[in-house]
């Protein structure tokens, strides 16, 4: 397929990496509003395009990957979706359930392809682990961690992360993937859940907690922060034994701990990660499917639905 990039920034450079590893994927186009006359020269043997129109009129393009700003996903989505393009976004998709709504009511009119790049959920340690742990090796599931903060100095107040207008905030961008390891083993919906955050200056969620709790009793505990670095870990609590995933959303290994036995399993991933997703999603579109069974357009619903309460909860509180 001829695959256009909407938004050249940071994450589509390290996508373009994996594209050009799997084979039968083309690197057609790129749209860039900020930087497209750097891209003609760095990028001869690729279409360059300074609008995202222009990309999307483009008939030869078959997928439009879509790395923008987490405020502009649902137009973009809607955009490529009504010109007849595939579509995989960056996560979050949405910014609310509204948005995730609407692009499914969009994309349910044509039969064209959506999926949120969830790419965690893709990868085969990540997988291989999800699976043992369900498998109740480790016995009856009881508690998660899962914590994901980074801090990169010197952010700018105007920058995609710290900018409410541009849907800035730890939990849309860090947090998602705590909440989704956290899902893949309790659901979607939690019985209830208490979350505190500390706010920038510019009024986003700049390190966040989440305490989750379940029906059956199970726990989990979530923290997310663009503000500072910590453990970056994953560990499924049994009551036979424990499953840490060390960098668990680009993860490559992971260990499975019973009593004194510690079991390592490395399954590196291909390419920068994100070649499982794009394989995932040829594979879907030509056997005709319009969504992955692995993340649904009902995972980015519920996810949506959850980030969406528990953000109202903080906003509503401060
Ligand atoms: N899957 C992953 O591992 C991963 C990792 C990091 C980020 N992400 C996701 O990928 C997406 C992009 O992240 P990124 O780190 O690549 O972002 P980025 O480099 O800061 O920006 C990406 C693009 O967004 C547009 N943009 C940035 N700031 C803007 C502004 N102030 N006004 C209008 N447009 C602006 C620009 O598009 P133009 O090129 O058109 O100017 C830019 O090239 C987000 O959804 C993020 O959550 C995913």
């Amino acid at each position: 397929m001829n695959w256009g990039f909407i938004g050249f920034g940071r994450i589509a450079r390290k996508f373009l990496t994996s594209l050009e590893s799997v084979q039968g994927e083309t690197p057609y186009a790129f749209a860039s509003r900020s930087n497209a006359v750097e891209l003609k020269k760095e990028f001869s043997d690729v279409k360059v395009y300074d609008s995202y129109e222009a990309l999307f009129a483009d008939p030869d393009i078959d997928i439009v990957y879509i790395s923008t700003t987490h405020n502009f996903h649902c137009q973009n989505v809607i955009d490529a979706l009504s010109a007849g393009k595939h579509v995989l976004c960056e996560k979050p998709m949405g910014v609310s359930s509204d948005e995730i709504r609407k692009m499914t009511e969009v994309t349910k009119g044509t039969s064209k392809f959506l999926m949120e790049a969830m790419w965690m959920r893709f990868l085969p340690a990540y997988r291989e682990a999800i699976r043992r742990a369900k498998s109740g090796e480790i016995g009856e599931i009881q508690y998660i961690t899962a914590s994901f903060g980074f801090n990169s100095p010197n952010l700018k107040p105007e920058g995609r992360l710290l900018n409410p207008d541009l849907a800035g905030g730890a939990l849309y961008d860090v947090g998602v993937y705590p909440l989704t390891i956290v899902s893949d083993i309790f659901g979607w919906q939690p019985d209830s859940f208490q979350a505190q955050a500390v706010l920038s200056e510019t009024g986003i969620d700049q390190s966040i907690q989440v305490q989750l709790s379940y029906k059956g009793g199970e726990m989990a505990q979530v923290f997310g922060s663009i503000a500072m670095n910590t453990n970056k870990e994953a560990c499924i609590y049994g009551s036979e034994g424990f499953i840490k995933l060390p960098l668990f959303w680009k993860a490559q290994e992971f260990e499975i701990h019973k009593g004194d036995n510690i079991e390592k399993v490395e399954l590196p991933f291909k390419s920068t990660g994100y070649a499982h997703e794009i394989e995932e999603v040829v594979k879907c579109i030509k056997e005709g499917k319009t969504e992955s069974p692995l993340f649904t357009l009902n995972d980015s619903l519920m996810s949506a639905n959850l980030v969406e309460s528990i953000l109202s909860s903080i906003f509503n509180q401060s």
